[in-house]
């Protein structure tokens, strides 16, 4: 027979189960964040710097955003689509987060997205930029502080016409980023007078390039124009380098091939051309500060994906502490966050009515182990939005 304490733990705890996320939060003054990031793989690295530039803004505040500890759940999701919406409702049902940061993966952001949308959960995305997430997905819930796959890319296609390339090669990983990456260079490259003439993928994460260099050095292109990032893209350059190609035929990137990864390349990424929405050398009063305690507190520099992680903290801080933590009011705390002016390390920022960031875009050279500002080639860029309703 139950004794009447078993009994009354079983009441309590289906009564638990039964309330709603926000006020469950808000009764215990935790505000708990979960992270739907890719902590093993070749996108390893940008998953924790992700996490580190997060916690980094959530330190400076004390630990606390309007009078809320902030507590952390983690999931690996691996950059594997195939798990996200697992992975998803393990943060939103299981750990009744209220609201989570992720991911990395646009395919596993695609699935998260559509997640996030059904169940009205909030979502920050610190990097993965498929289009779709701030366009035909976009929803009132869904913040995005990093950049979509047009951003970069199309600055880059201007760059290169600049430059005056005329037949280009595209490589880049076969799934929804780097095909749209590749579109948008494409699309203000061929607006221009330039000619993709060969569309080249592969399957992600797989680094096997040796027959597409093969194949580059055969077609001769002018110049050749890819999306790698992570370990996969240290890989890629090192057999860009031993290939001979660098010297023939110059290799253009959006910056996630530099970002991150100049360390590992070594002298394989010297002198290398990415456009991106940060760079290293900015010297604003935010950069330098937020630079020096990055690396004092991981011993390391910090790079984009932390400084997404970081603006990731922003937001929400901005969101939170406008309704003074009181996550029940929903409305207004996204009225706050659309509103917000993001005094972000690449420069301060807003978002656009789709809440994708309206940013500058660096023209960058691979110095060292920087990635130095060159100039800006394209003044507060705000993404098409293409199929947003709202
Ligand atoms: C993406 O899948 O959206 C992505 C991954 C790594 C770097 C940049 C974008």
């Amino acid at each position: 027979m139950k004794t009447q304490s078993a009994v009354w733990k079983y009441w309590a705890i289906l009564a638990t189960l039964l309330l709603p996320v926000s006020t469950l939060a808000a009764e215990d003054g935790k505000l708990k964040v979960g992270f739907m990031l890719p902590y093993s793989g070749t996108y390893a690295g940008l998953g924790h710097a992700i996490t580190n530039g997060f916690k980094q803004h959530v330190d400076e505040l004390g630990g606390k955003i309007a009078g809320r500890t902030v507590e952390y759940v983690t999931v690996d999701d691996e950059s594997d689509p195939a798990k996200a919406t697992e992975n998803a409702g393990k943060l939103i049902k299981r750990d009744k987060v209220d609201v989570i940061v992720g991911t990395v993966h646009s395919g596993v952001a695609l699935a998260l997205t559509r997640v996030a949308r059904e169940t009205n959960t909030l979502l920050i995305n610190p990097n993965a930029g498929a289009d779709e997430i701030t366009g035909s997905l976009c929803a009132p819930n869904i913040f995005r502080v990093s950049f979509s796959a047009w951003q970069p890319s199309y600055a880059m296609g201007n760059v290169m016409l600049e430059r005056k390339h005329k037949n280009v090669v595209t490589l880049a990983w076969k799934y929804s980023f780097g095909e749209q990456s590749v579109a948008a260079f494409k699309e203000a490259f061929e607006k221009g007078g330039g000619k993709v003439v060969k569309e080249m993928t592969l399957p992600f994460p797989n680094t096997e390039f040796q027959p597409y260099l093969t194949e580059i050095a055969a077609l001769k292109p002018d110049a050749v124009f890819v999306f790698f990032s992570g370990a996969g893209a240290v890989k890629f350059v090192k057999d860009y380098v031993a290939a001979g190609l660098k010297t023939s035929i110059p290799l253009y990137a959006p910056g996630f091939l530099t970002d991150g990864t100049l360390e590992a390349m070594g002298d394989a990424g010297a002198g290398l051309l990415t456009t991106l929405h940060y760079a290293d050398g900015l010297e604003n009063a935010k950069d330098k500060a937020f630079r020096t305690r990055y690396a004092i507190t991981y011993k390391m520099q910090p790079d984009v994906f932390a400084v997404q992680g970081y603006d990731a903290a922003q937001l929400l801080a901005a969101g939170v502490g406008a309704v003074k933590g009181d996550l029940g009011k929903r409305a207004d705390m996204v009225k706050a966050m659309e509103t917000a002016k993001i005094d972000s390390p690449r420069g301060a920022f807003q978002l656009s009515k789709a809440h994708n960031p309206i940013q500058d875009i660096y023209l960058r050279k691979a110095e060292g182990r920087e990635n130095k500002v060159i100039g800006v080639v394209s003044k507060a860029l705000a993404d098409p939005a293409r199929g947003c309703k709202m």
